[in-house]
């Protein structure tokens, strides 16, 4: 296990390198994304630490002074990819999306900041460190005062592209209440690339727009999004990582003495640890996305049900109940994890989030499993995320059933994480 070809993911990295940061594919996502470069960052700093880095101070350069940090920062325009900066309208310089992303940065952060201290090249990061910390915690603010109005410790979605898991099914009821009647016409530029059978359908893609058309009609301001935006779901995905977050934030302030971050970052982590379970569906026995608006909870068994482990949460009975899932799930597919339950009726084995297996998911439930002691499923999840690399080569996705690849090739946080776990 773990012999993917490491010469050739460095290559992918290198190819979508623009200078600075790294472009998940260039041809169907030619700008950078949030949480992308978060991950491709644990692949460049396997062989390029500083490099590294970089790619996650550029980009803090497009965070808004509120501390909210986009989903995408427009550093060149690109007519490859629809809605591009004019559709967005945010005004802002440089150029961005107004919807966010998953708060993986500050897990990575640390991430590289131990790489760097046993490496004993602490003393060299340290200042680099210094000047990120405050921006990784003013994101996580960011959070807390706009996607919690509740106070539950959750991360409230206002986009289905916020949770990074864009046409999971977890969406489909929360989004029968966007209006679609204005969106007008558009061409989707992700069709002319791709196989539409991947990708997710015209309806989908009109309360996508409605959501950016109405998030423009407020003029991106966050404190009316947040009061009435039509979408607004406690996605399970974002809340277990921003939760993952904290934790590694809170440890980098106690390394770099800031006692009363430390402090503030930790009644973050109480308040999640207190409220999270807000999200727990007694009914199917698992971790499910809730709706805000209406309180239904999605009842949905998604790859991001998972992250639990990584969260850090502990509750003997919520994790043996998904342990049963996990051990269930893998014996109806070949590779684990698929982004939907296989025995789900909407699963289909190529649609993006509604069955391919993802590579970063596969990440952070991997190593949230072995981190809770379960080594023996941490490690099938590692191992059949490297076989698919080493098959099928670097794919945005693959099939869970037979791990065709789906999506964009030579995909970057593919490449990334082969490097990080097969190095590790
Ligand atoms: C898709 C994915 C999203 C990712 C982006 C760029 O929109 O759903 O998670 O960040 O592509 O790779």
């Amino acid at each position: 296990m773990g012999i993917i070809d490491r010469e050739a993911a460095r290559a992918i990295l290198r190819k979508n390198d623009r200078g600075g940061y790294t472009v998940p594919n260039g041809r169907v996502y030619p700008f950078q994304w949030n949480w992308d470069s978060a991950f491709v960052a644990l692949g460049f700093d396997t062989f390029d630490r500083g490099r590294a880095w970089t790619e996650i101070e550029t980009l803090f350069q497009a965070q808004w002074e509120d501390g909210f940090l986009p989903h995408i920062v427009f550093w060149k325009d690109d007519p490859g990819y629809f809605p591009g900066p004019s559709v967005w309208g945010t005004g802002k310089n440089p150029v961005t999306s107004g919807i966010t992303q998953p708060p993986v940065a500050a897990t990575v952060v640390r991430n590289m900041w131990e790489s760097a201290k046993s490496a004993d090249e602490g003393e060299h990061y340290r200042q680099r460190l210094e000047a990120l910390f405050p921006k990784l915690l003013a994101w996580h603010r960011w959070f807390h005062d706009y996607r919690d109005p509740e106070r539950r410790g959750v991360v409230v979605a206002m986009h289905p592209w916020e949770t990074g898991r864009d046409n999971s099914p977890e969406w489909d009821a929360p989004g029968e209440s966007i209006d679609v009647s204005s969106v007008g016409d558009y061409v989707r530029r992700d069709t002319s690339h791709l196989d539409a059978k991947m990708r997710p359908t015209k309806l989908e893609y009109d309360r996508y727009l409605a959501l950016v058309q109405f998030g423009r009609s407020t003029g991106w301001d966050h404190a009316r999004i947040s009061a009435d935006n039509p979408f607004q779901v406690a996605d399970v995905g974002m809340s277990m990582i921003l939760l993952r977050a904290n934790r590694d934030l809170a440890r980098l302030a106690d390394d770099l003495g800031n006692s009363d971050d430390a402090a503030e970052i930790r009644s973050w982590i109480d308040l999640a640890e207190g409220g999270i379970g807000w999200l727990w569906n007694d009914d199917v026995q698992a971790w499910c996305s809730r709706d805000l608006l209406t309180g239904r909870s999605s009842g949905f068994i998604t790859s991001a049900s998972f992250l639990s482990f990584y969260a850090g949460l502990q509750d003997a009975r919520r994790d043996e109940a998904m342990r049963r899932h996990f051990d269930r799930i893998a014996g109806l597919v070949e590779y684990m994890v698929p982004s939907l339950d296989p025995a789900d009726p909407g699963f289909q084995m190529v649609r993006y989030w509604r069955g391919p297996v993802w590579a970063v998911v596969n990440y952070m439930i991997g190593t949230g499993l072995s981190e809770a002691g379960d080594r023996e499923r941490g490690e099938k999840v590692r191992g059949d995320t490297l076989a698919l690399m080493e098959r099928n080569g670097f794919y945005e996705a693959y099939s869970p059933i037979d791990g065709s690849g789906s999506g964009g090739d030579d995909f970057s946080w593919t490449a990334a994480i082969g490097l990080a776990w097969a190095d590790r």
